[in-house]
């Protein structure tokens, strides 16, 4: 019996991701090879109807449904491709808080007159659409981490290990951390949203976003408003290694005339005042608590989770301050 698997690793939280791409009838918002897709369910029996753009036509029933697993199971009851005993599978699995895997699987028994592409096409269709959802959801424009085109940072390992201290970081906090990042993770988004409204609302904030023409740079919002969502989960989840502090070093500069602006080629202002940096900390800290506590936690996790958050969030600003100091100033 044939059996066929295609995956795909995708930079998305699984529950976001399930949410975006796991229904029974969302394959036809994403698959590159349908036209449309039709759900239908009656008397308990769900199926699908999926339409080719080569006029094509398959009809699938959902066998089982699971959302908490983030898998699905499907028969195949009617299609033009030469298969019968056809079940596949649907599944998300996460990779990490933030990435998932997409595996997409079927096996079959093939027709009496299939000939020898009948496998191939299979293929080719579960194929086309996880390459498709790679292309959809690719690496983020301008976010460099771990390359070589980021700043090489001077500050040491054993200079982190002490700021870490001086923060007072410990093992129960980065227990607290992890718990933040299943928090988090799908709210990354909201969260920069609740910051993104407050620096729109004071214009002394928000010209730091503005054009040449005086107006937003809208390309440029929403460039870098997708990083700084992943800065919420890289805060959570990436180990405080020689990377990691070469990309606080990135984050500095990308405030500072050294960088901003360079990654999107933008023509905004080119200096973000460390003073805003600093004080906006305060929202930043403040602003996670309401979203730490919105999945159920009790009030003792909720505190360790915020107290974990702050020192991360601090941690990070005292290292974005370097490139803005002189010599052995910082
Ligand atoms: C605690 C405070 C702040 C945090 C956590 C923060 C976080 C970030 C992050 C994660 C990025 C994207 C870095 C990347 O490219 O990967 C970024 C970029 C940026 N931030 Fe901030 N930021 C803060 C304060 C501010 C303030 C007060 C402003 C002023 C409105 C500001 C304006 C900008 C701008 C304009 C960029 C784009 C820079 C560029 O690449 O051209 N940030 N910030």
């Amino acid at each position: 019996m044939p059996e066929i698997t295609e995956t795909a690793e995708i930079g998305v939280n699984t529950d976001v991701l399930w949410k975006e791409i796991g229904g029974f009838g969302a394959v036809g918002d994403w698959h590159p090879m349908l036209e449309r897709l039709d759900i239908s369910a009656v008397g308990g029996r769900t199926t699908r109807t999926a339409r080719g753009k080569d006029g094509s036509e398959q009809v699938e029933r959902l066998v089982e449904f699971d959302p908490s697993g983030h898998v699905y199971q499907y028969t195949m009851e009617q299609s033009a491709l030469p298969v019968r005993d056809y079940a596949g599978e649907f599944r998300i699995e996460p990779v990490g808080a933030g990435a998932s895997r997409v595996i997409w699987s079927a096996h079959f028994e093939l027709a009496e007159d299939a000939d020898g592409r009948a496998i191939e096409r299979v293929r080719q269709f579960l194929h086309s659409g996880t390459e498709n959802l790679k292309t959809r959801y690719g690496p983020i424009p301008g976010y460099d981490y771990g390359t070589s085109h980021v700043a090489h940072s001077p500050v040491t390992l054993s200079d982190l290990r002490a700021l870490e201290h001086s923060v007072g970081w410990t093992a129960q906090d980065a227990e607290a951390l992890k718990m933040a990042a299943d928090v988090l993770s799908d709210q990354a988004e909201a969260l920069v949203d609740s910051w993104r409204a407050q620096i729109g609302a004071q214009p002394h904030l928000a010209k730091w976003f503005v054009g040449p023409d005086f107006k937003p740079d809208e390309a440029y919002k929403a460039a870098v408003k997708k990083r700084f969502v992943q800065w919420v989960i890289d805060t959570c989840t990436r180990p405080r290694d020689q990377a990691w502090l070469d990309y606080q070093e990135e984050i500095g500069l990308r405030h500072t005339p050294v960088k901003k602006n360079k990654t999107e080629q933008a023509q905004t202002p080119e200096l973000v005042p460390l003073r805003y940096l600093i004080a906006f900390t305060a929202p930043v800290v403040l602003g996670a608590k309401d979203f730490l506590a919105k999945k159920g936690h009790n009030a003792r996790d909720i505190e360790r989770m915020h107290a974990a958050w702050t020192k991360s969030v601090l941690l990070e600003i005292a290292l974005w301050s370097r490139p803005y100091a002189r010599g052995q100033l910082w």
